[in-house]
């Protein structure tokens, strides 16, 4: 196949299909093939010599170290190509490559991004005009809540059970979907799906191969673009990870965005999306009209750290983050079995960073976790804030085991469980009372 056979422009808002580029073309091509010797009054670029760095040290914890200096230091203080770091995005195209094979890879693209989170906000914002419906989990990741609500986006949540998004309650949803669009002309079908395949935040679950190939069928089959949000995808707990949909799309309909936040460190700000080139050509104007590119010093180091590694090396640095994590929430799951019994139910988070608590008999634990659980010093999300319908009571909450120290962590689900009884008491005293 030459090309992909999907219109991509009938993904694209009209804003975005009007971007254009900074620079003429013609003017593009002129600074690239002038000569060494040609005299350079044409760009943008401020002057070398005014850069205070001399030189830059990175030394890793495992005793590596470089310096950036001579013409690596003068490009990571200068503006780059949008697409980013050019070595940084070959490297970052062959590890795409190597893990996930993704079929008709010559028509596909890379694009370094500020981390997944402004990825996700650049396809949005390329994608959907006010008030169109988008297909998402439910619950869901919040940082996407925020980036539809100045869409008026109409959210069509489609429910998780124990292993991610039900493929049923997706192909209901748009068939349902259908027949209000038949029945009423102002209303638009979706075009995007949203997912976070692995390690679903906030609540841990895995997607299996079948319901993802399923998904993927169903999306071929209404014409949804799938924006696969995955930085979890090297902290599954169960091995093997299943393959991402980005390895089985033969049609070209899968933005796949990869994150370097929880492997390595959010600090950095790097991210990167693989999609089809019609795709990605749109993306980069928008990103390149927006901010031109994403900070360069930190793709340079990023690369310098992934190239050190190699492909087989940064897996095994990866690996050994996802099995501290995975000590972490083993930890966690027996504080929850020694504090929370009787009182709350949970399932073993399959990857991520989060345990998905159910606490019982209490509809709404907003309060008792943001009010009540401030004044005894600890903090858990609360778990209407993950849901589609934010609005209804929610009795779950959500709970990092990444970060804080164990004996901590413990400590904090024995405060959980006297949170949960006090606001039991609560309760019952004011049903006493209103009776
Ligand atoms: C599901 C999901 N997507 C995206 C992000 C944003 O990550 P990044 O640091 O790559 O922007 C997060 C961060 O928590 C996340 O959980």
């Amino acid at each position: 196949m030459e090309n992909f056979e999907i219109d991509f422009t009938y993904f694209i808002n009209p804003p975005s299909l009007r971007r254009r580029p900074f620079l003429p073309p013609s003017l593009v091509d002129a600074c690239d093939t002038t000569s060494e010797k040609s005299i350079k009054l044409a760009e943008g670029f401020p002057n070398d010599a005014n850069f205070p760095f001399k030189e830059i040290s990175v030394l890793l914890k495992d005793g590596t170290s470089y310096r950036l200096e001579g013409e690596q230091l003068a490009t990571s203080l200068h503006y780059i190509p949008t697409k980013g770091y050019p070595p940084l995005v070959s490297t970052l195209k062959d590890f795409t490559q190597q893990i996930h094979q993704p079929p008709y890879w010559s028509q596909r693209d890379v694009l370094v991004t500020v981390g997944s989170q402004e990825a996700m906000s650049k396809v949005l914002e390329m994608c959907l005009e006010e008030g169109d419906p988008i297909l998402v989990q439910n619950p869901l990741y919040s940082g996407i809540a925020v980036v539809l609500a100045p869409f008026q986006s109409t959210l069509i949540p489609i429910n998780q059970d124990g292993n991610g998004m039900v493929p049923d309650f997706l192909r209901q949803a748009l068939n349902q979907r259908k027949k209000e669009c038949l029945l009423d002309r102002q209303l638009k079908m979706p075009k995007i799906l949203y997912i976070n395949p692995t390690g679903a935040n906030p609540v841990g679950t895995t997607l299996p191969l079948d319901r993802r190939q399923e998904i993927y069928r169903i999306c071929c089959d209404y014409n949804i673009l799938i924006l696969e949000d995955d930085p979890y995808c090297f902290m599954n707990y169960k091995d093997p990870t299943p393959p991402s949909f980005l390895s089985f799309d033969i049609e070209g309909r899968v933005i796949r965005l990869d994150s370097l936040s929880k492997v390595l460190c959010p600090g950095l700000r790097i991210g990167w999306v693989t999609a089809a080139k019609p795709l990605t050509d749109v993306l980069e104007l928008g990103i390149e009209n927006c901010y031109l590119s994403s900070a360069s010093l930190t793709q340079v180091i990023t690369y310098n750290l992934l190239n050190g590694w190699g492909v087989k090396g940064t897996l095994n640095y990866f690996r050994s983050v996802r099995d501290d994590n995975k000590k972490r929430r083993d930890m966690m799951l027996q504080s929850m079995d020694l504090h929370l019994k009787g009182l709350c139910d949970w399932s073993v988070p399959d990857g991520g960073m989060f345990a998905w608590i159910k606490v019982r008999d209490i509809p709404e634990v907003q309060d008792m976790l943001l009010i009540r659980g401030k004044k005894k010093c600890v903090t858990f999300a609360p778990g209407r804030l993950y849901m589609v319908d934010s609005q209804k009571t929610c009795s779950y909450i959500r709970a990092s085991f990444c970060r804080e120290n164990p004996k901590l962590i413990d400590k904090a689900m024995q405060l959980l469980a006297e949170l949960i009884l006090e606001e039991k008491a609560l309760l019952k005293a004011q049903v006493e009372k209103a009776q």
